[in-house]
């Protein structure tokens, strides 16, 4: 009907992402309305944590008992930065936890950390008027979240390395990052950031933290940014079996989210990096959103100020994936054993296992197919390796499966999985 932008089309035409969230939101909506089983083993979605969620719904009550607060947090903008006494407060807990001096000028609030992401990809990536270069943002490690693989606004922007594979168990295995393509292809000189997830959506990978040492070095070296997306990671929700702590030093850009506490309507996204990258993403919301919303900022702000986000993070949320994983884990391990060829990438946190099935008649995107006539839904492996540019056989024999639903949907969803994999 009309005639669309180019940019229009980039990010309007389907992605792995919008795929994943149809999925998300029409799949539960058709069970609930045509009360039919199914089990949604493919978003991101966190789990409704009893004990979370009486917590939250003091927070609510407690916020709207407060007159003063309440038409501050409903009837006032904020700066396009995020509301300076949130900084403020977020700036003295960071900065005990990321080891560093952070002031609130470190520190810009997102509608969601998804948007921080659109904001610094797209910063760090295209071309580069001063030097006549085009930039590519570099994924050390794939596979890598779904969500960054569409968010370029110019083609080509990303690229990525391939892993070195090392085996652990029988059926278990590690991705590690290989520092040596990693150098190689800096040394090309068209690298404008290096971005990683910690813990890493979709494998589960805690990339060590010696290695996040060797990241920094190479991208401070470089002068371009080494950009961590902590969406599941330290130190909030900290949900991580192993340590996930990261100090924050000048060059690096963390972000974090308060969605995977259990609170993804809120929308509030956390950016920690130099005062010019912060004042720049300031500057970019106030195009893009004015101001981002300010009720998940009144929301934690005490928990910030006296610790309870960390207790909450590690003593409720924390162990409370930690009996997910393990308990998807031992049924995967009781249903495929000896029936399919199958690999798991070690968990060390996140929501989320990531299945390999070598050698199986079916690719992942079969796979993905079949289990969803049959109301199991997943995500196929293709998704999740951003600028990718060489062969990867994983990229075509994985899949993505969520453990934070209910052991109901888990055992249903894991008992199809297998027989479907063993037909
Ligand atoms: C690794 C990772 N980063 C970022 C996000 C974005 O989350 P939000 O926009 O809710 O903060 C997600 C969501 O699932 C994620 O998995």
């Amino acid at each position: 009907m009309f005639s669309y932008s180019d940019f229009n089309n980039k990010l309007s035409k389907g992605s792995g992402i919008g795929e994943l969230m149809l999925d998300l939101g029409n799949g539960l909506e058709q069970a609930h309305r045509q009360k039919i089983e199914i089990s949604m083993l493919g978003g991101g979605n966190p789990a409704h944590i009893p004990s979370m969620e009486e917590i939250f719904k003091a927070k609510w009550n407690e916020l709207g008992n407060d007159p003063i607060l309440l038409a501050r947090m409903l009837g006032d903008y904020s700066a396009p930065q995020g509301l300076k006494e949130f900084r403020e407060i977020l700036a003295i807990y960071l900065s005990k936890q990321l080891n560093a001096k952070l002031t609130p000028d470190h520190i810009a609030i997102t509608q969601g950390s998804q948007s921080a992401f659109f904001m610094l990809l797209n910063s760090f990536s295209g071309e580069l008027e001063s030097n006549k270069t085009f930039q590519k943002i570099l994924f050390p490690i794939v596979p890598e979240y779904i969500g960054y693989l569409d968010q370029s606004i110019k083609r080509n922007s990303f690229t990525s390395i391939i892993p070195i594979v090392e085996k652990t168990a029988k059926h278990r295995f590690v991705y590690k990052i290989n520092f040596d393509l990693v150098k190689d292809r800096i040394s090309k000189r068209d690298i404008g950031a290096i971005c990683l997830s910690r813990p890493t959506n979709p494998s589960g990978n805690i990339v060590p933290s010696s290695d996040m040492v060797e990241l920094y070095n190479i991208a401070y070296s470089s002068k371009i940014p080494l950009i961590v997306d902590n969406a599941y990671g330290y130190p909030f929700p900290n949900i991580a079996f192993v340590s996930a702590q990261l100090e924050w030093k000048p060059g690096m850009i963390q972000v974090f989210s308060l969605s995977k506490l259990g609170l993804p309507g809120l929308r509030t996204g956390i950016i920690v990096a130099d005062p010019e990258v912060a004042s720049r993403i300031g500057e970019m919301s106030s195009i893009l959103n004015l101001a981002p919303g300010n009720v998940g900022s009144f929301f934690v702000e005490n928990w910030l100020n006296n610790g309870q986000i960390s207790q909450f993070s590690n003593e409720i949320i924390q162990p409370f994936y930690k009996e997910k994983s393990n308990f998807a884990l031992s049924l995967l391990d009781e249903c495929l054993n000896e029936k399919v060829e199958y690999q798991i990438h070690e968990s060390h946190g996140a929501l989320f296992l990531w299945l390999h099935f070598p050698n199986h008649k079916l690719n992942s995107r079969q796979i993905y197919n079949k289990l969803k006539s049959q109301g199991v839904f997943v995500v196929a492996g293709e998704n999740f390796f951003p600028g990718l540019e060489v062969d990867f056989s994983h990229k075509n024999e994985c899949i993505r499966l969520t453990y934070s639903r209910s052991p109901e949907e888990v055992n249903r969803g894991i008992k199809i999985l297998a027989s479907v994999l063993a037909s």
